[in-house]
């Protein structure tokens, strides 16, 4: 069997200032914003910066209910999750279910940019907090 998982879509970082952030990467290593988004729903504002066919997603909360920001409030900045691309995001999750790893979504739903996604708990994943992401516009 192929694997389900595609691509890495993004790696995304928790930051308590985007726009410092933002700047840093510009600064630093000359790499612009490509998208950037609000989640109301997650309570979070992001923006993507392209390296390649891929992503890295500063990811800040734009509320203190937000998990990131409970996220921040524990573990500091840094390395958030990664975002694996699938083919189809449903039939992914269910292959991730059926193995017995603990999912936090347990049917897809609307992510940024159009996408679908599902997250897969840390918790049976050694500590990384998975994403599958299905970009219908990235097949
Ligand atoms: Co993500």
């Amino acid at each position: 069997m192929d694997s389900l998982l595609t691509e890495i879509d993004h790696v995304a970082i928790a930051v308590n200032d985007l726009e410092a952030a933002i700047a840093w990467y510009r600064d630093v290593f000359a790499a612009s914003v490509e998208h950037r988004e609000s989640v109301e729903s997650d309570g979070v504002a992001e923006a993507l910066l392209r390296v390649s066919d891929s992503y890295i997603q500063l990811l800040t909360p734009t509320r203190a209910d937000s998990p990131v920001a409970k996220y921040l409030e524990k573990f500091g900045e840094g390395l958030h999750h990664v975002g694996y691309r699938v083919a189809d995001c449903a039939i992914a999750l269910e292959a991730v279910k059926a193995s017995g790893a603990r999912v936090i979504d347990d049917l897809p739903r609307p992510g940024s940019r159009g996408t679908i996604v599902a997250f897969v708990h840390p918790k049976t994943s050694f500590g990384t907090l998975i994403e599958l992401v299905e970009d219908p516009q990235n097949h």
